[in-house]
Formats: structure tokens, C-alpha cells, sequence
């Protein structure tokens, strides 16, 4: 019978042999191929192919999810043990099936089979074909009688061919999240990876830029942009094999995350996102921005708010006055939102600093006598929305939920406890945790329905690994805790499915697709120093779309005008963290303009095409601009530190017609100041400003201009 299955499974394999199964998007192709011998290759992955005889040129290509234990020798994207302990996986071609699904996608799923056991691998591709993304995920399934246990799981492996390679990251800390830097990739393995759990890309963001053949260029190239969606632990290797072609495997990082699953248990890994542009990175943001925005973040296409934080104006130093009087600067300023920050809770260990008092979501009475209702009904009376930050995943030591559930806490029952922040992680891999920090949002939404936004932190890694939940699978936390936070999250989402949410991890230490889901923006960084926050929104930029970053002014550098921290800020999702008492007459004036051309040009810089102009890693100036369509544009240039005596180079535009003339006017002017912008008032063509340019840069530092462009 055995023997009867498996020639069954050949002939529908042989049926097929050569066919091609093409994952398409507009511009874009992945194509398999069920080989001879009825496994699954990879023939290409580039430009979509538009002459159907040319596919019979293609060459087979590397196998497309390559297994441990048979013939390759480099890293495999499968490797498992069996229950009988053989550790060895072969999968062949069973069927594949095409559907459209939402969105205008297309759901390719392809399964594949070991004729030896009975294991299943479906993989399966989501292309968007306007936006030129494709999502790509495995699913693993068995028969086996016992359990059978996961070493390795990836959700992709992608296959090059190219004469050169260069691999860009984005790897930083706190307050210097996301450098970029660019290396060449020889013979071996590079690997991007995070052992830190919840605030997982501390250190290196889950997203990676492939260059073939040249180093990235923002403007022309071959490029592959991959992010992974999982709010954990990620894992990208890159590897070179001796024939120089390159395999990229994708994942959540399988270090110390052996996974057992039981016989008809389904593991379904997060989903790669990748695009591919011939016209160099540029092009391939673009692709990710708007995919992001149709199809991934929380309410994509809605409107945000502006707002007022009081986070770095008071930290934990506030009451019920000293608030108000906040809120009524939010109104003074024009922005639509007051947001109340870390130390409104805790009463035995009242939260009067990080170390005490988290876990416990009472308001503190003595600071804050009417709750948080009475804050809501103040700022609802001076009409302005009322949003407050919450950490729900962490508990101090020092709070009574920590004395009271100890056994919900990740620690090492045998060990001194290692805090990071003086805090430690629940353990969300325990449903009664799950309840729990959902109960928090849910009891605050309900006693307080006026709550309309919430800031939700995350400050701490995964520190001394261990959960009582869990007891002899403690190699599954690091996964079943990011699927404890998604429980949490998507009854968060069901039930307030219209409540928009910043995600906020200690700065920029949770940066992925499948979080922004279920979040409106986020924030990418404590550090708000606009020449520093040039290079953060810079790097973030390849992933993600402007209005999906938060960007606050603050007081960080006040060598830097208010002006200049406002033109940072201002191309992002507008935000204030300021005293504004400290404010000029003149300064203030400025704030409440910029607030209100900011709410005027929304359409075109957070739903807009993203233009990156001029680099800030090239020099001393830097410029990006942004399109609606081609009939309204607005450009943000910067000088940073120029050199004495430098020579200036107009910026020459993108994204405009060239047929259509356009009205050139400065915007954000300190009152009463004059114009810098040389054209400025004039009605120039398109074609002049993408050939020729505008003169934006100067030699002053720390100096910004911001130019609308209307055509006429
Ligand atoms: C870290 C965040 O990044 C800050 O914006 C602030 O909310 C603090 N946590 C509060 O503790």
C-alpha cells in the first residue's frame, strides 16, 4: 500500500514535471519548477518574464526550500527529527492551487511531501500585484505517531545568481537605532539576527537590503527589500555557496527555539515580505509604503492625529493641574491630541520612578485623585482627545503583581533575577497572562471610553529565561510568547477595532510588519535630536511609510532652532514633547503654523509617494520630498554641519510631470522672516525641476527649508 502511495505521488509529480508555477506582481516574478525528479526548484526571482517561450531557457535553478540530511551542504530552511529519530527530510511536489484573495492578492499555495513519512510542507506565496510585494510563509504538518521536533524552520529560502552581492542592515541601540551599513557578501554566511525576545530589535532591525552586482543605489539597480513580519526573535542568514550563488534564509531565529509539535499540529511560521525593483531602492520603499498602507497597518489609509506628549516635559513628575495646564497648551498649539505618559499608576509602590510600580494599573490617588476619567473629561472639555501609554507585557519587582503572581513572571526559579530597566517580562506563553494583559486595555476602555489612543511600551528584553507555564518546553517560550502577544493583540483589535496605537519598545525596539497590525504608527526612537533623528527616519524610511513613524519635537538639542526640530519632525506623524512656556512669542507662532500646514499637507506626506533626494550619509545635507499624484509636492531639505566654503548643488526633484508647471513656495518661515528659497513665488516646469533642480542647500548649520509645490 506504502509502495502503491508513493507511485501515486510520482506520477502526479512527473505529470507536472517541468511545469512552471509563477508568483507574479505587476513588475515582478518568483517562478518554481517541479523538477525531474519531483522536488521543487527555483528557476528565477527577479523581472516578471513576459515571453512565455523564454521559460523553457530558464535553467532549473536550486532547490526551493531546501532540507537537512541529503545532498546540499549549506544551511537548509527545514531540518526536523523524526520520531524514530532519523533526522533527514525529503519533499516532493504534490499539488498547487491559485486563488485571489483580498486586497487584489493572489494566494499561491504549493504542497510538498516526504515520500517516507508522512510530513507535509505547504509553502505559501502572497503576491500584491499593484504594490510589487510578495509574502512568503511555510506550514508544517505530520502524521507521526510520536511528536516530531523543529531545529530549523524558515519561512523563506531565496535563491541568487549574481557576479556580486551587497547586503545592507540596520543595526544600532538605544537612541542610535538603524545605521546603515553596506558590505559585500563573499564566499560564507552573514547572519542578522535578535536573541532579545520582546524588545526584540534593540540591536538590528528585522529588515535587509540585497543589492546584485553594485552596491544599492537609491535611483537604478537591482534590489530585493525583505522584512520579516514577527515580533520576536528573527533570523536572516545569508550565504554564499562555492558556485557563488546565494541563498537567503528567513526566519525566526531557531537559537535556543527547538520546537516539538504533535501529530496533526500545524506550525505556521511568520511571513517574509520582500519586493524587488530594477530601479533601485527608491522605487522598492515606494512598493513597501504603499503595500503597507493598503494592506498591513492598522487603518493604513485613515487619518492621525497630532499630539501633545508629556513625557520628556514632566516624566514622572505631574498631577491633575499640571496636566491640565498641558492640555491647554495641546489646544493653544492646534494639535488634536494630549498624551499622558509612564507614572499615572501603582499605589502600594506608587510609579514615581522606573523602579516600582509597573503591573499595577491603578491610577495613583494621591497624584492623580480623579482617575484617569477626570483627565479624559478635561481634555474632552477643552476639545482635545485624551491618549495614555501603558507597558501591560512587564511587571517591577517591586510592584503587588509581582507579589501576588509570581509564577506569571519570567525568571529562573534557582537564580538571582537579572533586570533590565528594573523591570522583568509576564510570561504571555500562559493564557491566564494572556486574560490578564488584556484585561488591562479592556478595563481601561470600558471604565473609560473617552480613551482615544494608546502609547503601548515595551522597555525590557527577555531576560533570565524561564516560564513555570511552560515546565518541560522551555525551548518554545521565545515563540509561544509572541503568540500569547498576538492573542492579546487581536482581541485588542476585535474589540476596539477602530482604537489607534502607538508601538513603542524603549525606543525603536519593535519595528515589524505583523505588530502593525495591530498598530496605527510607531515610535522609532527616545532619541529626538533632529540631526540625529535625520539618519533614524532615514534608514526607516526603506521599510516604512511616513505616517506609520512617529516623530516628536522635543527639547533634545537646543543648539538646533525650534524651527529646524519642527522641519524633522514634520515629515513624519507630527508630534510635540515640549514645555511650551519655554517658547519665543516668534517660536510658538511658528509651532501653531507648522501644526496647521502639517494638517493642510497630510494627503502628501503621510499618504504621499516618498521621494529620498539626497542622502544624509553622503555629506552634509539632505533632502527628501514627497508627491500626491503629480499636482502637489512638498520638499524637505537640511543642512547639517557644512564645511566651510562648500560647493552647493541644486536638488534635483523627483516624481513631478514634466509637462506641468508648478507655483514654488516656501513654507514653515519663523514669523516675519524672508524667504530662503531662491525660486521662491516663481512657476517653474517640471521638467526644469527634475532636470535642473532647486537651490535648497546652503552653508549654515543645522539649518532647514520646506517647500510646497502646486501645479498651476
Ligand atoms: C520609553 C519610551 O520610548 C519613552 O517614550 C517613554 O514612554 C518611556 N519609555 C516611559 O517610561
Amino acid at each position: 500500500m506504502k509502495k502503491l502511495l508513493i507511485a501515486a505521488c510520482l506520477i502526479s509529480a512527473s505529470a507536472v514535471c517541468g511545469q512552471n508555477i509563477r508568483i507574479q506582481t505587476s513588475e515582478t516574478e518568483l517562478i518554481l519548477r517541479v523538477g525531474e525528479s519531483g522536488r521543487l526548484y527555483q528557476p528565477h526571482l527577479g523581472k516578471k518574464l513576459s515571453n512565455e517561450s523564454d521559460l523553457d531557457l530558464l535553467p532549473q535553478g536550486r532547490e526551493a526550500y531546501l532540507t537537512h540530511g541529503l545532498e546540499d551542504y549549506y544551511l537548509p530552511g527545514l531540518r526536523l527529527t523524526h520520531n524514530d529519530g532519523n533526522p533527514s527530510l525529503l519533499l516532493e511536489y504534490v499539488s498547487h492551487e491559485v486563488r485571489a484573495i483580498e486586497g487584489g492578492a493572489t494566494e499561491t499555495i504549493v504542497r510538498l511531501k516526504d515520500p517516507e513519512y508522512p510530513v507535509e510542507v505547504a509553502l505559501v506565496y502572497t503576491a500584491y500585484a499593484a504594490e510589487n510585494v510578495i509574502k512568503s510563509r511555510a506550514e508544517i504538518i505530520h502524521g507521526e505517531k510520536k511528536p516530531v521536533t523543529l531545529h530549523n524552520y524558515a519561512s523563506s529560502v531565496l535563491h541568487f545568481d549574481a557576479a556580486k552581492y551587497y547586503l545592507t542592515e540596520f543595526s544600532g541601540d538605544w537612541a542610535h537605532e538603524v545605521n546603515m551599513s553596506e558590505t559585500r557578501l563573499d564566499f560564507g554566511k552573514k547572519t542578522l539576527d535578535s536573541k532579545l525576545g520582546s524588545r526584540a530589535n534593540m540591536f538590528c532591525s528585522p529588515m535587509f537590503v540585497l543589492s546584485l552586482d553594485s552596491p544599492r543605489q537609491e535611483r537604478s539597480g537591482e534590489v530585493v527589500l525583505g522584512t520579516l513580519g514577527w515580533t520576536g526573535n528573527f533570523s536572516f542568514t545569508f550565504e554564499v555557496d562555492h558556485t557563488g550563488g546565494l541563498r537567503i534564509i528567513s526566519g525566526i531565529n531557531p537559537e535556543a527555539s527547538e520546537y516539538t509539535i504533535a501529530r496533526g499540529e500545524r506550525f505556521t511560521t511568520p511571513e517574509l515580505i520582500f519586493t524587488y525593483s530594477a530601479e533601485g531602492v527608491g522605487r522598492a520603499s515606494r512598493n513597501i509604503h504603499s503595500w503597507a498602507r493598503r494592506h498591513t497597518l492598522k487603518n493604513g489609509l485613515g487619518d492621525r492625529s497630532t499630539l501633545l506628549n508629556n513625557w520628556e516635559a514632566t516624566y514622572f513628575d505631574f498631577d491633575e493641574d499640571k496636566l491640565a495646564g498641558i492640555m491647554d497648551d495641546a489646544v493653544t498649539l492646534g494639535v488634536d491630541m494630549f498624551l499622558l505618559d509612564d507614572g499615572w499608576f501603582g499605589n502600594k509602590y506608587p510609579r514615581s520612578s522606573d523602579t516600582q510600580g509597573l503591573g499595577d494599573w491603578d491610577e495613583t490617588a494621591s497624584k492623580l485623585p480623579g482617575g484617569i476619567g477626570k483627565l479624559v473629561e478635561t481634555a474632552t472639555g477643552k476639545g482635545v482627545r485624551f491618549g495614555l501609554w501603558i507597558e501591560p507585557e512587564m511587571v517591577n519587582p517591586k510592584s503587588e503583581l509581582y507579589e501576588k503572581h509570581l509564577d506569571w513572571v519570567i525568571r529562573l526559579p534557582n537564580r538571582e533575577e537579572y533586570y533590565f530597566r528594573n523591570q522583568l517580562v509576564l510570561d504571555l506563553s500562559n493564557p491566564e497572562v494572556q486574560d490578564y494583559v488584556f484585561g488591562i486595555v479592556d478595563r481601561l476602555m470600558t471604565e473609560n471610553p473617552g480613551i482615544a489612543y494608546f502609547k503601548w511600551d515595551c522597555n525590557s528584553p527577555i531576560t533570565n529565561i524561564y516560564s513555570t507555564y511552560l515546565a518541560d518546553r522551555q525551548s518554545h517560550l521565545y515563540i509561544d510568547f509572541v503568540h500569547g502577544l498576538y492573542n492579546v493583540l487581536e482581541r485588542v483589535k476585535a474589540r476596539y477595532p477602530d482604537l489607534p496605537m502607538m508601538l513603542c519598545s524603549g525606543g525603536g525596539g519593535r519595528t515589524d510588519y505583523k505588530a502593525l497590525e495591530y498598530f496605527t504608527e510607531f515610535w522609532p526612537s527616545d532619541n529626538t535630536d533632529p540631526l540625529e533623528r535625520i539618519f533614524i527616519q532615514w534608514g526607516y524610511s526603506h521599510f516604512f511609510p511616513s505616517k506609520a513613524m512617529c516623530a516628536h519635537v522635543t527639547s533634545w538639542n537646543k543648539n538646533t532652532s525650534v524651527k529646524f526640530r519642527t522641519d524633522v519632525a514634520m515629515m513624519c506623524k507630527l508630534g510635540f514633547d515640549i514645555m511650551i512656556h519655554e517658547l519665543s512669542e516668534a517660536e510658538l507662532q511658528f509651532c501653531k503654523d507648522a501644526v496647521a500646514n502639517f494638517d493642510r499637507l497630510k494627503p502628501v506626506i503621510l499618504d504621499g509617494d516618498q521621494y529620498r533626494l539626497v542622502s544624509p550619509y553622503d555629506g552634509q545635507h539632505t533632502a527628501i520630498m514627497y508627491t500626491a499624484g503629480t499636482d502637489k509636492a512638498v520638499v524637505f531639505a537640511y543642512d547639517m554641519n557644512p564645511r566651510y566654503g562648500e560647493m552647493l548643488r541644486p536638488v534635483k526633484l523627483e516624481g513631478l510631470d514634466a509637462q506641468k508647471m508648478y507655483r514654488i513656495e516656501e513654507i514653515n518661515m519663523m514669523p516675519g522672516a524672508h524667504p530662503s528659497v531662491r525660486m521662491n513665488g516663481r512657476t517653474v516646469s517640471g521638467e526644469w525641476l527634475m532636470t535642473r533642480g532647486l537651490e535648497l542647500f546652503s552653508t549654515s548649520r543645522a539649518r532647514s527649508v520646506v517647500v510646497e509645490l502646486t501645479a498651476q
